[in-house]
């Protein structure tokens, strides 16, 4: 049995509990240690009731902070506020951005070597924040942080199962770009098994897709946004990094990584994954004409938003 050490930061919200939970049941994950604010006592304690083999301790409090992390080979961050109705991802920044930078601090002293997979919005600007902190460090390897951009690839196989009348778990749809609005390319033309739609569907589903979390934090009317989907995204996510550090090969996902493959430093494509983090990036692949559109209009917004991150660490 290999060991796999996986911290949860933000344990006790609406997607740290069930992302523990899923964690928690599955064999891949020896050891789980959930780290929050407030509340990881009792979630810790009600999940170590749970018969599978997985050890979980609960850890809060900023003095707990950095026991929570020593060892952690995956550490997924989903701390932070949630959206409200009205709100945009990047309407998160000013409070989520002090979180992840704070916690970056504490992994890249902790475990530098860690996997570091981030889902607090907006990923498109958190993923350079804790990338300049590790940076800043002297710890920062560009292959182990990763955005986590799983649930727009999800949803994508998901409404194009339920449009074709295929089983959804059979569908595989790569989702490039950033994880807010039209930083999501969901890239049609790529999927599998292939599909195709006239122009008109294809631009209502691939705007479905860009404003599929909207969509939720709409009908939760002001409760937060997506929780349960994302949390088994994130699972999905941190079982593919568990998977590659086991050395299980042709681990592939779509993750907002550090990358050369357009004109934005950061960018989210396919991924092949290995036990040092991203071991190939796998790039755009071909494009639609489409496509091609909908990434022109992305790159200046994610750049904007890279820069906002990237302005946050380094600010005097
Ligand atoms: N360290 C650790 N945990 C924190 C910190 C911190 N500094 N600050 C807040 N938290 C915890 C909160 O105590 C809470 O338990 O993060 C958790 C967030 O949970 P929710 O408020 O329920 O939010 P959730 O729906 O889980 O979303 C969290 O993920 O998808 C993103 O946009 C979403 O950025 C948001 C984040």
């Amino acid at each position: 049995q290999r060991n796999a050490k996986v911290a949860v930061m933000g344990a006790s919200g609406g997607i740290g509990q069930p992302l523990a939970l899923l964690l928690k049941q599955s064999p891949l994950v020896t050891e789980l240690s959930l780290y929050d604010i407030v509340n990881t006592p009792g979630v810790a304690a009600d999940l170590s009731h749970i018969d599978s083999h997985s050890k979980v301790k609960g850890y809060t409090g900023p003095e707990q902070l950095k026991d929570s992390l020593r060892g952690a080979q995956v550490v997924i961050i989903p701390a932070g506020v949630p959206r409200k109705p009205g709100m945009t991802r990047d309407d998160l920044f000013n409070t989520n951005a002090s979180i992840v930078r704070d916690l970056a601090v504490a992994i890249a002293e902790v475990a530098p070597k860690a996997f570091v997979a981030i889902i607090s919005n907006p990923v498109n600007s958190t993923v350079p924040i804790a990338s300049e902190v590790f940076q800043k460090a002297g710890v920062y390897d560009p292959n182990r942080i990763f955005g986590v951009t799983t649930l727009d690839i999800v949803r994508s196989n998901a409404f194009i199962g339920e449009a074709k009348g295929l089983d959804p778990q059979k569908v595989s749809v790569p989702v490039i770009g950033g994880h807010s609005g039209i930083t999501i390319i969901p890239v049609i033309s790529q999927a599998k098994p292939s599909v195709s739609f006239p122009d008109d569907q294809l631009k209502a589903l691939t705007e479905r897709i860009q404003e599929a979390g909207t969509e939720v934090v709409k009908a939760k009317a002001g409760t937060g946004s997506a929780t349960l989907s994302m949390a088994y995204a994130g699972a999905r996510f941190g079982f593919s990094l568990i998977k590659a550090l086991n050395g299980e090969q042709n681990i592939v996902e779509c993750a907002y990584v550090r990358s050369n493959v357009t004109e934005a430093k950061y960018f989210s494509t396919p991924v092949l994954l290995g036990k040092n983090g991203v071991e190939k990036n796998l790039g755009l692949g071909k494009l639609s004409g489409y496509e091609e559109k909908l990434l022109q209009a992305a790159i200046p917004e994610l750049k904007k938003n890279i820069q906002k991150g990237e302005d946050f660490v380094n600010k005097k």
